[in-house]
Parts: C-alpha cells; structure tokens; sequence
C-alpha cells in the first residue's frame, strides 16, 4: 500500500489521478492528517497497517507560498521542516520507504560556472546548497530533517511546476492575457517549465522500478522536464501556442522586463536549471521536452 500526504495539491491530485488510472492500491489524506502532529500521523500509518502492509509513503504537503513565507516563517518551517521530518520518522517507523519532494529553491540560483560552456552547467544533486529565501532555506533543511530521520529515503528536487491542480504560471498567464493588451514577463530568470503530469509519471517509475526489484540507491534525485527557457519567452510559447488552440480569442503584446521592475518580497533564482542524469539512467525515463508538453497540457485545457 502507498500513502500519499498532500493528495488535493497541484502535484498530489496529478499522483493521486494517475495511481487510480494506474490501478496501484494507495490512500491519500491532505490537512485532515497534519503533518505536523507525530500523533496523527502514527495513527494513520497504524490503522493503514491494520489493513494492509504499508511498503511507500509519498510527500507532496508543503506550505509552498514563497513570498508569503518571509513573513510567515515559523508556519513555513512548521510544515516544511518539522512536518517532512515527521513523516520521515513515520515511515521509518512503518517500514515504508519515503518519496519527498523538494525545490531548486535549495539554490542560490547564481549557477555553477563552467568553462566549456563559458556560462553555468544544470545544478547537480551533490553541488552546495545556498538557499536565499525563507521558503528555499526550509526546503533545504526539512531535505535534511528527512534524510537524519530515514535513511531509506528519496528526494526529488523539481522546478517551476505547472498542472491543472493548482495555482501556477500557466493559469496566471493566461487570466492576464484574457484581460489586458500588454503582459510584462521577467527575462532574466532562466528555468524548466515542467508539467505535474510527468512529474507523477517518475515517480510512479521510481515506485514501479523498486517494486520490481530494480536498484535504486536512495538520496536525491533531480527531475524537470528537459530544455530551459526564461519565463518571458514562456510567456510567449503560451500565448502563441494558446492562440493557436484557440484558448485566447484576443491580442495580448507580451514584452520582456527585468527582475528589477517586479520587485518580489524573494530573490528568485536567476538560473535554475537541473542536472537530471542521474534520475534518467537510475530509471531508465525518457524526460519530456517542456515544449512538447506544454503542447499536451493545453491541448488537453482546450
Ligand atoms: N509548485 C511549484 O512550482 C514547485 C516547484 C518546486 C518544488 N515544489 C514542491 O513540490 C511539492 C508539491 O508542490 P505543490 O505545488 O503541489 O503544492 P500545493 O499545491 O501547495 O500542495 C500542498 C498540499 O499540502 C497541504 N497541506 C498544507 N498544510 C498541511 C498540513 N499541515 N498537513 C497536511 N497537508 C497540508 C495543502 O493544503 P492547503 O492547500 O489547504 O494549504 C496542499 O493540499 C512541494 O514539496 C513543493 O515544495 C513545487
């Protein structure tokens, strides 16, 4: 039996949706188990138990809300520290082996410079983390509160998710195209746009490969989809691509700006694009291009 906490956010409803179409035997529980109460969340693994051998919990509760989060810190750290480390304790308790996902926001997002390339290489999952904001800090110590708690433990890092689930980059673009003859997008921030659906999709792989007796050594993995992009020209792939599918039915001119003219309570990351070698040849997975699914996700919008 799998456990997935944090099933009615962006990325757990997408879990939760393919599990089911999948047909693999899982529970799900949101805020009604808080993960930050040990109590609550021994007494759902025992009574999961009680029913059926609990071999996998996966963690997608997070307090996500990055801006908010620097003046809401101690709710952030709640959830994203003493939370992933409850449940890292849980299901070292139960057992189970744990899947918890976590964010480039580890990151400083300055890169790390190499030569050949005469600029920065994708972010590898032994490269130092240097968190710059409330969010990204807590993140990058609740990895750590993880893995003190469980050894027997992955961690996915992904980045600038977007799914039909949630609140994300996507929805907002295209409200704002709907509305106004101008959109600004920042230029200077360079990342993978990656859909929650393939998202799901590895880690399901990941479940499928260990259950099948594939060697999988735990630690953290690195998962996006393939390409990088700033979020201006993201911008412009969904409007064009969105005119197209007939999704917009108006012009909307979207215009480059720098970080600097959208002040942000954060610094976001200026380059936060991941190394995902290690998850593909771990797994076998052939990574989606962003474009290419991009594509799918709004013709399925359509
Ligand atoms: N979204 C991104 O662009 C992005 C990028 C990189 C990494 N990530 C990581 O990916 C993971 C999933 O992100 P997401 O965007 O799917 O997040 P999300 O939509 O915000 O989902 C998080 C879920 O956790 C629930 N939750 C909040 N407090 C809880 C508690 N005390 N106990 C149990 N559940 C609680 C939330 O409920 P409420 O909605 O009621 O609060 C929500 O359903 C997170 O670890 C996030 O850090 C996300």
């Amino acid at each position: 039996m799998l456990w997935l906490i944090g099933n009615k956010g962006m990325l757990g409803t997408e879990i939760s949706r393919l599990l089911e179409k999948r047909g693999i035997p899982f529970t799900g529980t949101d805020r009604e188990v808080d993960i930050t109460d040990p109590a609550a969340l021994a007494a759902r693994a025992a009574s999961i138990r009680g029913a059926a051998s609990l071999s996998w919990i996966v963690n997608c509760a997070a307090y996500t809300a990055v801006d908010r989060a620097e003046d809401d810190g101690e709710a952030c750290r709640r959830l994203n520290v003493l939370g992933a480390a409850n449940i890292a304790k849980t299901a070292g308790d139960s057992g189970a082996r744990l899947i918890h996902i976590s964010t480039d926001y580890v990151f400083d997002g300055k890169g790390v410079y190499d030569e050949s390339l005469r600029g920065p290489r994708p972010y590898r999952e032994d490269d130092q983390t240097n968190p710059v904001g409330v969010y990204g800090l807590a993140k990058r110590d609740g990895e750590n509160a993880v893995l003190e708690n469980n050894g027997e433990t992955y961690i996915i890092r992904t980045a600038w998710l977007y799914g039909r689930y949630g609140g994300n980059f996507v929805h907002t673009m295209l409200r704002l195209m709907k509305e106004r003859d101008t959109v600004k997008v920042v230029n200077d921030q360079r990342g993978s746009p990656t859909w929650a659906f393939d998202l799901a999709g590895a880690v399901l792989a990941l479940v499928n490969t260990v259950d099948g007796g594939g060697k999988v050594p735990f630690g953290i993995y690195h998962y996006t989809n393939e390409g990088n992009i700033s979020w201006f020209d993201f911008a412009g792939e969904i409007y064009s691509r969105s005119r197209r599918l007939g999704l917009l039915s108006r012009d909307c001119a979207v215009q480059p700006c720098t970080s600097a003219e959208f002040p942000a309570r954060v610094t976001r990351p200026e380059y936060s694009v991941l190394d995902k070698a290690k998850i593909r040849s771990a797994l076998g997975l052939a990574i989606p291009e962003w474009n290419k699914s991009l594509e799918k996700y709004l013709a399925e919008m359509n």
